[in-house]
């Protein structure tokens, strides 16, 4: 039996479906741009209070599950309306909202990114782009059907630090590159400080719209604060990504784009310290194989990850023995010398040749939130958009397959989104959809 809520909720949807009104803002920009966010605080609090620094952004309406996590943007823009389920904010203020930012926790990044574009919002979602490897493709297909603007919420993309560290690769500095090592020190669960799910059933605050959080997940009872929300989801595999998920996008993403990748590992081997049905390992690895590009020596490349406390050892680079590893991440290893990208840190030259310099010219920062405004505005889109996202998301959410098959090397059909030699790994590239929160294929 449904609820009297959900009567409302279903309702107001298809009135506003039947009623839709003469002149939708979306693509059709004059100079101002008309802001809605969903996820108010945490992560969500920090995006919206940079995109509201943009001198021509005005936030037209909030979302937030948790009310009391509403607070921030109440101060921020006092008159716009707060709702807790972001549907029902589309269906009553579409009409209104020119662009959406995207801050809740994983699961529901293809989700919310979906419906916004479908309604021909511009989109800021922040990593990684999805929660699994079928909703990466819907995301980037929407995209591009939409026509709308697109940015991965990797803000250090746009530092200082990593525009340097690929202007450096770019200019040959340390030579083809023959080895990527990336590492974070994050472990993939512990925050929560479980391993299981509560075995006692906390009531939901009534400040919280649970069935909403729980979103496109199978429904499980409210665990109490801080098992799932806030923040701690990110332990959990029906919610968040582990230590990879949250931190890949992150790391590779300099990586990515100081080698010019547009194509996806060819293959993933994963090891790690255990992993149950519920929450990711503590400690992994993972191998992959790369396709080569222009600025690798050879027409592939081998790169791995650690995380949880695991790094790489220097052994081939050109990084002399006493000296210590940042505690995230990048370690490039070039035919003439290797580059180390600390995560977030000044890039670090390395040579063969001892008497080389390791200076280097820093290049100018940009601000990544203002320069997916601009290009909303001016109707550009940045390098980095859904399709980038969807790609940095394929290779960590194919990690995270990998661990599911401790040891085993994934032969990835990427083009065909296959699994070519373990058939029990196809359907960890997607979920079930909790029933009335299905995500239609593009
Ligand atoms: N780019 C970065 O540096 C960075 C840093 C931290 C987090 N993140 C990303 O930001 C996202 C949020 O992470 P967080 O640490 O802030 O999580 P969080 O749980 O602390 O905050 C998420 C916020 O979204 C709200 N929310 C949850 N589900 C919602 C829904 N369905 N609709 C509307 N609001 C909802 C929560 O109430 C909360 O206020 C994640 O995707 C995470 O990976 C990015």
């Amino acid at each position: 039996m449904p609820t009297r809520r959900e009567i409302l909720k279903k309702s107001s949807v298809a009135a506003a479906i039947v009623a839709a009104p003469a002149f939708v803002r979306g693509q059709n920009l004059n100079s101002k741009i008309q802001l809605a966010s969903i996820g108010s605080d945490g992560k969500g609090w920090s995006d919206t209070e940079a995109m509201a620094m943009h001198d021509t952004v005005e936030h037209v309406s909030f979302c937030d599950v948790d009310l009391n996590r509403t607070l921030k943007v109440k101060r921020l823009q006092p008159d716009a309306p707060i709702y807790q389920n972001f549907q029902e904010m589309l269906a009553a203020e579409g009409d209104k909202i020119d662009a959406v930012t995207v801050s809740t926790p994983d699961h529901m990044h293809a989700f919310c990114s979906i419906a916004a574009m479908r309604a021909g919002k511009h989109v800021y979602c922040q990593k990684p782009l999805t929660h699994n490897v079928w909703e990466s493709r819907q995301v980037s297909k929407m995209a591009k059907k939409a026509g709308v603007i697109t940015r991965l919420g990797n803000q250090i993309h746009s530092h200082q630090y990593y525009r340097t560290a690929v202007e450096l690769i770019q200019s040959g500095r340390i030579g083809k590159v023959t080895r990527v090592h990336s590492w974070v020190g994050t472990t993939g669960h512990g925050r929560s400080g479980l391993l299981d799910r509560p075995a006692v059933e906390e009531p939901i605050p009534d400040t919280l719209d649970w069935d909403s959080w729980i979103g496109v997940a199978p429904m499980r009872p409210y665990g109490g604060a801080r098992v799932y929300h806030p923040f701690t989801w990110r332990d959990w595999q029906e919610f968040g990504g582990g230590a990879l998920g949250d931190f890949g996008c992150h790391i590779f993403d300099p990586v990515f784009t100081a080698l010019k990748i547009t194509e996806a590992p060819t293959n993933i081997q994963a090891d790690h310290t255990g992993i149950n049905d519920e929450v990711w390992p503590a400690q992994c690895t993972v191998n992959y194989t790369m396709p080569g590009t222009e600025l690798t020596a050879d027409s592939s490349f081998k790169l791995t990850w650690y995380d949880g406390g695991r790094t790489p050892n220097k052994k081939g680079s050109h990084i002399p023995g006493d000296r210590v590893l940042p505690s995230s991440g990048s370690m490039l290893i070039g035919e003439m010398g290797t580059l180390i990208i600390p995560h977030v840190g000044k890039p670090q030259l390395y040579f063969k040749d001892a008497a080389a310099s390791t200076e280097f010219e820093m290049a100018e920062g940009k601000n990544h939130y203002h320069g997916w405004v601009d290009g909303c505005l001016g109707k550009e889109q940045p390098s980095d958009g859904f399709d980038y996202g969807a790609l940095l998301t394929e290779t960590v959410q194919l990690g995270n397959v990998a661990f599911r098959f401790r040891g085993k090397t994934l032969e990835w059909d990427s083009k065909n989104m296959k699994v070519t030699n373990i058939d029990e790994a196809n359907p960890w590239l997607t979920r079930e959809y909790r029933k009335g929160w299905e995500i239609q294929p593009v």
